[in-house]
């Protein structure tokens, strides 16, 4: 988390680590994560204004000052704004799936720059959470995640609020809940150093 720590200290005020959440929504789940650990900084990226400046009057309200939302394109300001390597994790829970066709555009993880752009976000050891209720979405976020070099870990995402989105999923059908994946990707550590370099060659002497 070194390049790009400027850029976030500026941000903050401060020099703790930073996770992103992508499309908070109502801000339940960021809210809570930044109450319970005041020493990680939280910078939420969501499309609708209301929704953002909604986040930020709470947050304001409850002196979270390890907090700040941004209304925007998460795509964009992710690809383009978030220097590389300078976050922790990134949190993206029950993304819009957008099923009209007319609005595919729109969707996060329809081709793999997103995907590309949240891991050269990461730092080492980073790691990305993500839940979904639908399963074609899940699975498309999961083999974005895996093309662009991040390896699934096994484990659940942290324990974190159910979300008001979260519960209108698990009532919309009988089976609701069983469809909600849960996954955690982890960026790979670098491990090959490299070809050593070769020897310079020394001038003959005459
Ligand atoms: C279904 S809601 C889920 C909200 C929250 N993550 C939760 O679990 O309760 C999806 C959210 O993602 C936001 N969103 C959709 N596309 C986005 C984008 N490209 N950039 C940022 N936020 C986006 C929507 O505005 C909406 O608030």
């Amino acid at each position: 988390v070194s390049r790009g720590s400027g850029l976030w200290r500026r941000v903050f005020g401060t020099a703790r680590p930073v996770e992103i959440e992508i499309g908070p929504g109502r801000g339940d789940v960021l809210l809570a994560f930044a109450r319970a650990r005041p020493d990680t900084n939280f910078f939420a990226v969501e499309h609708a204004a209301g929704a953002a400046e909604a986040i930020a009057a709470a947050a304001a309200r409850h002196r979270l000052g390890n907090v700040r939302v941004v209304a925007g394109d998460a795509r964009c300001i992710v690809e383009r704004l978030v220097p590389p390597a300078s976050v922790t994790a990134i949190h993206v829970y029950f993304p819009d799936p957008w099923p009209k066709t007319r609005h595919r555009h729109r969707r996060l993880f329809d081709g793999p720059d997103f995907a590309r752009a949240i891991a050269r976000a990461l730092a080492p050891g980073g790691a990305v959470h993500v839940a979904s209720d639908l399963p074609d979405l899940f699975r498309a976020m999961w083999n974005r995640f895996t093309a662009a070099g991040l390896t699934p870990r096994g484990t659940a995402p942290p324990p974190r609020p159910v979300s008001k989105f979260e519960r209108k999923y698990a009532r919309a059908g009988a089976h609701a809940a069983s469809f909600i994946k849960l996954a955690t990707a982890r960026r790979r550590d670098r491990v090959s150093p490299g070809p050593a370099p070769r020897a310079r060659r020394t001038p003959r002497s005459r």
